[in-house]
Order: structure tokens, then sequence, then C-alpha cells
């Protein structure tokens, strides 16, 4: 049987150019994406621009462009983040596309047609910004501006006629789903704070705009155009060529395995989105995860103080995998984490040069000059070296388990771990003092080689790049990183010679060491 696995990323607002946010966003979904596919999965990995709406189409405007030619050029510079973050993704969809514009249109119908729309008039407050209504108990005055208390951005009052959904009979659907299915948000604290939001009482939600144009009209009152939300969720469906249920995609891949978002947009994705798709008979998707945010310390970032926030300049500086390496192992995955030029520095020359570049070299060096340069065959494990290869035979069926709970910072723990410990088998073992008894220095080096093997398999989808060029060592290529082998202690036997890399990751020198 083929076992397939759908992730997302939220589709970016093209109203500027992407920073570091949504690179955090798009690597973490990049890992996942990875670690399925190279684990005999098919994997569908969908990120996007959701382009319509208010907020678009004034910062058009503001720029005095029209406002496709605008969404064009910025949705543009996200494609190509994704080519220089290396990610993985199969698809990249944009709300403007016809395909997506069938989608929610049929959608919107789906739910007139059982009865899950009606027309009425919406009186309250909005935020272009965050494209969200909020009540009055949701707003606070500071200066004398009106701002929402949780994204201190800017609301203005509303008052039009407007289509709403019935979102209140969903209330109840809803809540039992979230206890049937406790894995569905994620994680559990986000979970507990989205269900006291939904008993705390749903009323209808507004899902169309009559005062602007940009956006896909509701398809029995050209006047209107489909919330900007409404629209843009769909675009998880849309991808997959909804509302053709006998196409392959739908069939293959919805559910979807994980909408990855930020925490910022769970109401959206964990209480609308499944209130639209239980409307619509529509399964939901299997899992929600709110990942936190990337801070830059309390204070404002500067370059001057080193709180570094565009991806594509610290990604010039110091190379996009030290870049993904560094997102994924400081911000503890689930809560909000600080990052700075000054601890990136420092991840790249402890972990990366050090920890794994560093012991690559030393090892292969090591085997060119005292094995002949080739993996040695005369070998025998001792209690040693089975301890530190069985780590990964032990662990590799509770690797997969974390990986299909999110949890990524028990990956990144069990790999850091594995480094410390592949050090110092490494300088305890010796094996330069062991050239009487060639068996045993052989048998060090093999034993070496397969964890330098197992932890560049392991690392592939954090660092791809660097990962591949460990891997040179064996000539071993893309195609055959495959983690049923990691069980495996002799999988090297098989291969013949080492071959001599460059170096991995340059140290940085810091002014300040
Ligand atoms: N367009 C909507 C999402 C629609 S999904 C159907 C949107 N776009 S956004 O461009 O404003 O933000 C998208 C995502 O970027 C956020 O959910 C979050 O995942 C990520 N981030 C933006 N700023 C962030 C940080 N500072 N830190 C981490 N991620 C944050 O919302």
């Amino acid at each position: 049987m083929h076992k397939n696995f759908y992730i997302t990323t939220p589709i970016y607002y093209p109203s500027a150019k992407p920073h570091m946010g949504h690179a955090y966003s798009s690597i973490i979904a990049d890992f996942f994406a990875r670690f399925k596919r190279i684990d005999g999965f098919d994997v569908n990995f969908l990120t996007g621009t959701d382009e319509h709406g208010l907020k678009i189409q004034r910062a058009a405007e503001k720029k005095g462009l029209e406002t496709l030619k605008f969404c064009d050029e910025i949705s543009k510079t996200f494609r190509d983040l994704s080519k220089t973050l290396n990610l993985t993704n199969t698809d990249f969809i944009r709300t403007t596309e016809d395909r997506h514009k069938n989608s929610v249109q049929n959608l919107w119908k789906e739910l007139e047609k059982n009865d899950d729309i009606y027309l009425s008039k919406y009186s309250g407050w909005y935020s272009v910004s965050d494209e969200a209504f909020y009540t009055d108990d949701e707003i606070e005055e500071i200066d004398g501006k009106k701002l929402s208390k949780t994204s201190k951005s800017l609301v203005e009052w509303m008052d039009e006629e407007s289509y709403f959904f019935r979102l209140s009979k969903w209330e109840k659907p809803l809540l039992d789903y979230y206890e049937k299915n406790p894995e569905f948000i994620s994680p559990k604290a986000r979970r507990n704070e989205v269900i006291s939001f939904v008993k705390g009482g749903l009323k209808d939600l507004s899902v169309s705009r009559k005062s602007f144009s940009w956006g896909i009209p509701v398809p029995s009152n050209k006047e209107h155009v489909i919330y900007v939300w409404l629209d843009a969720l769909t675009n998880y469906i849309s991808a997959l060529n909804y509302p053709d249920v006998n196409n392959q995609l739908l069939k293959k891949y919805w559910p979807a395995n994980v909408h990855l978002i930020g925490k910022d947009i769970l109401r959206f994705h964990a209480v609308y989105w499944p209130a639209f798709l239980l409307a619509a008979k529509i399964p939901l998707p299997k899992k929600v995860y709110g990942h936190g945010w990337i801070l830059s310390g309390e204070e404002k970032m500067s370059k001057s103080k080193g709180n570094i926030l565009d991806p594509i300049e610290i990604i010039n500086q110091y190379g996009l995998d030290p870049l993904r390496y560094y997102l994924i192992k400081e911000v503890s995955f689930g809560n909000d984490g600080n990052i700075s030029q000054d601890r990136l520095e420092d991840c790249i020359n402890s972990d990366l040069a050090n920890n794994y570049g560093n012991l690559c070299q030393r090892v292969t060096a090591f085997a060119i000059k005292n094995c002949e340069g080739k993996i040695p065959k005369d070998i025998e494990f001792n209690e040693d070296d089975l301890v530190i290869l069985d780590k990964f035979k032990d662990n590799i069926n509770l690797i997969r388990k974390k990986i299909d709970e999110l949890d990524l910072n028990f990956y990144i723990e069990f790999i850091v771990n594995s480094l410390f410990e592949a050090n110092k088998y490494f300088n305890d073992q010796e094996p330069w003092k062991k050239k009487d008894s060639i068996k045993r220095l052989n048998t060090i080096v093999f034993t070496t080689l397969e964890i330098v093997r197992k932890i560049s398999f392991l690392l592939y989808p954090i660092i791809p790049q660097s990962s591949l060029n460990a891997l040179k060592i064996f000539s071993i290529n893309e195609n055959q990183i495959d983690y049923s082998t990691i069980e495996n202690h002799n999988y090297l036997s098989k291969l013949d010679t080492i071959n001599k890399i460059d170096i991995l990751f340059k140290k940085i020198e810091k002014l300040n060491d």
C-alpha cells in the first residue's frame, strides 16, 4: 500500500517581501516533507501566496501599481525564496489563479446549498492588517487609536451588507470533534486556547465584502467578494483540484496530514476552516500545528544590534544550511524564540563546524592515512561500538513516532546528543594508538564512519546540501538515503572507497573571542 503525506505552509500575503517568520514556517514544513519522503511516503508539499483582500489592494495602491501586477511581482519573491531555502514543495499556489477561484466558488455554492450562508448586515470592527473581525471586547484604545488587543493592529469600523456563514451552528460539532480527536490541534496549550474560545460561544461569521472588489466574486451576487480567509483557506483543497472529487490528487492527499501555521492564525485554521469543511461535508485535516514566533529580543530589530531578520541577507552571509539548522535548533518548536546573529555564529562554530564538520574531516583523514582510503572490511564490534551503534537502531522507530507527533525538539536533541557521543567515542577509543592492533583500529574507523553516515542521513532534512556533501565520503547520493538502513550496522561494508571532502562549514571568527 502506498503511504501518502500532505503538508502545507500558510499561504503568505504578498504585501511586502518575505521575512524570517515566513522562512521559518517554510523551512519547518520542508523538514517534515523531506523526512517523510525519505521514509517512503509520497509527499505533497504545498506553499503559495494569498493575494486577495483589502490589505493587498491597499498595498498595491500605495505603490501605485495595478493590483494583479503588484501581486505578480511580490508573489515571485516568495516563489524565489522557496528556491533559495531549498524547499521541496511540490506545488506553489496563487489565489489569483483560475484553478483556485473555481474551487472557492464551488465551496461557496456548497455552503449556500446546505443553508449555511445567508445575507444580512455587518456592523463591527475590522482589521485590514489581520483581515479579521473583532468584537468590542477584543479591542483596546491606545493614544486615541482603536487596536486589536492580541495583534495590536489598527481596526476600523465597518458597516455594510454582508453574507454570513452560520458558524454558531457548528459550535457543538466542533467541540465534539476536538474531543474525539485530541491530536487535531497542537501543541496542547494552543488546543486549550481554541477550545475555550469556542466554548465562549461562536457568532456567525461575515464571509463577504461589498465595499471593494479585489477578491473572488460571490457566484450568485457579483456585488460581493468572498471574505479573504474563506478564499485563502480553500487553497489547501484547490491545489488538489477540488471539487473534482474523482481526481487523483484529492483522493490521494486529502485529508491533509498537517497544516503548519503560526499561532497568530490558529483561530482561522482550527475553528473557521473545520467549520467550513464540516458544512461542506468534506473531511477535516488531521492536524493543525501552531508554531511560535521568531522574536528579535525585547529590543527593536536592527542590524547594529545584531538582531537579524532578513533571511536573504543571512543566507548571503552565512549560507542556507546554517540558517536552517539554527532556526530548527534554537527556536524550541511550538514556542516563541529569540534569534540573534551572535547565537547563529556560535551555533555554526560549535555544532556545525566543530561537532559535525570536524568529525567528518577527522575520521576521513584518519581512514585515508591508515586504512588505505578504503572502508575497512576486517572488523569485529566490541561492547563500546555496539552501545553507540545500537542507539540509532533502538531509536529509529521512536524517531518516526516523534516525527508523526511533530516533535521536532526530540529530533534535534537526538542529533545534538549523537554528535556529542560520536566525538567522544572517537576521542576515547584513540584509534591513533591502535596501530599495532589493526583489527581494532579498523573497527573504530568503521564504527565512526557508520555513525557519520547515520547522522548525515538524519541531518538531511535539516541541512540537505551539507548532508549530501558529507555523504560524498561514501559516494552516497540523495536517492540512496533511506531510514530503513539506519538500523543496519554494516551498511558500509558493501562500499569501497573513502573520499576526501571539502570543509563542510567554515568557522566564523568572532570579534569578542
Ligand atoms: N495569508 C495569511 C495566511 C493564510 S493561510 C490560509 C497570513 N499570511 S502572513 O504572510 O501574514 O503570515 C503567514 C505566516 O508567516 C504566519 O502564520 C506565520 O506562520 C509566519 N509568520 C509571520 N511572522 C512570524 C514571525 N515573526 N515568526 C514566525 N512566524 C511568523 O497570515
